[in-house]
């Protein structure tokens, strides 16, 4: 298996990912997040795996599939194993009722999918992403034919939407699915749930990046060591 350093990848990130590894045992089928900081956690799996760990895995992305594929990790799908005993990732943001905003990396949609498929749910992060209140912006995917009524509705309920544009390619960001990205400020959100609910309804959304359903939290610290915070 190949060494590898994700990009954005930390210390604190890297305690995070490797403390939640140790949740996995043999025989488990298990939801692999997307981003820097599980990136941790699937090279560790790997490593277990190359030692005789024996799990299936769904992948939440095609950065997932990649890593996991490289780990020598077995893939499975939602449709083989729609129940799966526990997922993990990361997030961009965390508040201290354990509520998450998700999306950076564009994955949240299946993201989301994979974390109401799974019987735990364990979210990893360095301590920046902890905060008394959310405030990130909140990614939504959204149906390229539908941006501008998505944009009018986000507006109406008090966002502001900015549609998610590539670095190395012209145009927008291009999710998994094949569609836009388009991510919104609300400034402090008081209601997570509110929001979450206001954002669901909303016609040409795929999905929001508002997770309410996070079982427990891994937060790497500076000095290598984790806390975990349960809901
Ligand atoms: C993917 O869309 C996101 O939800 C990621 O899970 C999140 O951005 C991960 O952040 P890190 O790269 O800091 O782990």
């Amino acid at each position: 298996m190949k060494e590898r350093n994700p990009t954005g990848g930390s210390p604190e990130k890297k305690a995070a990912g490797l403390a939640a590894a140790g949740l996995i045992k043999d025989g488990m089928v298990v939801g692999l997040g997307t981003g820097s900081t599980t990136a941790y956690t699937i090279a560790e799996l790997g490593r277990r795996v190359d030692e005789g760990l024996d799990i299936t895995a769904v992948v939440t992305s095609y950065q997932s599939e990649m890593l996991a594929i490289d780990a020598g990790i077995t893939l499975t799908s939602l449709a083989e194993h729609p129940e799966l005993d526990i997922a993990i990732d990361g997030a961009d943001q965390i508040d201290t009722a354990l509520n998450v905003i998700k999306g950076g990396g564009a994955a949240h949609t299946r993201e989301k999918v994979v974390s109401f498929s799974a019987e735990r749910f364990v979210i990893v992060a360095d301590e920046s992403k902890y905060s008394a209140q959310l405030d990130h912006y909140v990614p939504l995917e959204v149906l390229p034919y539908a941006r501008e009524l998505v944009s009018k509705f986000v507006r109406k309920i008090g966002g502001d939407p900015v549609l998610r544009l590539a670095s190395r390619k012209d145009g927008p960001v291009i999710s998994d699915n094949g569609n836009f990205i388009i991510d919104v400020s609300f400034g402090v959100i008081e209601d997570p749930a509110a929001i979450s609910a206001l954002l669901s309804r909303g016609a040409g959304i795929v999905e929001h990046g508002i997770f309410t359903n996070v079982d427990e939290v891994y937060i790497g610290k500076m000095d290598g060591s984790v806390e975990i915070l349960r809901s």
